[in-house]
């Protein structure tokens, strides 16, 4: 009889606190039938001899493989892996359905693209309550960089490094300029307006007006927009933007061609308008990644993240910026 004085909900609710990354093992049964189950019960245990642990659910119906196998395989999972995530997290269906899983040690079946892959002897097995302890030789091991998965109090989440101390941006260091400098408002437009200037000083992009590096960019993104709809497309800054001196402009410079009568106008981009656009947007993407580079890897996953939940949160209703829903004709 357990002596324990709280209901198991409580439990579960404590152990969520423990924030962990999320793995997938597998392995390949005598028949060879190949199992996976997703488990964030894995943990390190012993650096020399190199060893690890995880534990499966005594109702797991991978167990009698695991139980008989002689390797398995331990794959940490990257932030892009959350469907894989789920799809071994489920039961019945074929999980390595579409998968492209080459053998490894024991013909254990291998995932690809992980943060870190280790190819294990099982060592031990104890009982672990409803568990079974599973613990295992690492005979080889990959690795890369890629940010990891997160798992914290049953949800999938984001795993971002601190930084030792928050910087302050101003040297002022009293109450007022602390609470200013902390406005979600104020970091958001300083944040925007140092990306932008950062951007324009790319020759490729100087070149052009904001409004004729979004005409081009949305043009090269559909193939034909009449002006209106390239006006609503711009609307994501805040309002409705007349595009129409920006497409003459670029049509003069015969980057931009006009299709069409005057009510059924459309525009699209020339084969040269093409071309310099394709520089643009490298050009953009290399301010990007330059950025990027600084802040690291983690944190410019977080980064965007959380931009995006804070862009639907408060999406009042704007248009997607690459997508024809304003032309009706
Ligand atoms: C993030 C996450 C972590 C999990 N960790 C474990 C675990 O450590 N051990 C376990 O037995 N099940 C764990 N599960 C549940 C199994 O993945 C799930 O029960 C799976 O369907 C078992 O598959 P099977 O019955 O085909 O063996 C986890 C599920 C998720 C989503």
């Amino acid at each position: 009889m357990s002596e324990a004085n709280f209901d198991p909900l409580e439990l579960r609710n404590a152990l969520g606190t423990f924030t962990t990354g999320v793995t997938v093992i597998t392995a390949r049964g005598s028949h060879g039938n190949p199992v996976g189950v997703t488990a964030n019960s894995f943990n390190s245990v012993s650096l020399d001899p190199p060893l690890v642990l995880w534990s499966l659910a005594k109702n797991s119906g991978s167990l009698p493989v695991f139980e008989e196998a002689e390797y398995f395989a331990v794959h940490i999972l990257s932030n892009e892996q959350q469907e894989i995530s789920n799809r071994f997290a489920g039961r019945g269906a074929d999980k390595f359905k579409d998968l492209d899983v080459p053998n490894g040690l024991g013909n254990t079946p291998l995932l690809a693209d992980c943060c870190a892959r280790m190819q294990c002897k099982t060592a031990y097995r104890y009982e672990g309550g409803d568990h079974v302890i599973f613990v295992g030789e690492v005979i080889d091991l990959v690795h890369s960089d890629a940010t990891p998965l997160a798992f914290q109090a049953g949800k999938y989440a984001l795993a971002s490094r601190k930084v030792d101390e928050t910087p302050l941006l101003s040297s002022q260091n009293d109450q007022n300029s602390a609470f200013s400098e902390d406005y979600l408002g104020y970091l958001l437009w300083r944040a925007y307006f140092q990306f932008h200037t950062m951007a324009r000083k790319q020759a490729a992009i100087a070149a052009y007006s904001d409004l004729e590096f979004l005409v081009l960019v949305t043009l090269f993104h559909s193939s034909e927009r009449s002006g209106n709809d390239l006006s609503a497309a711009m609307s994501y800054e805040g309002s409705v933007q007349d595009t129409s001196s920006a497409i003459k402009n670029l049509i003069t410079q015969g980057l931009v061609k006009s299709l069409g009568t005057s009510s059924k106008q459309k525009f699209s981009l020339t084969e040269e308008g093409r071309e310099k656009t394709l520089s643009i947007l490298a050009a953009a993407k290399s301010t990007e990644s330059e950025f990027l580079n600084k802040l690291g890897m983690w944190e410019s996953v977080a980064l965007k993240n959380l931009l995006k939940q804070f862009i639907t949160e408060t999406d009042p209703g704007l248009p997607h910026l690459w997508e024809n829903s304003h032309d009706t004709h």
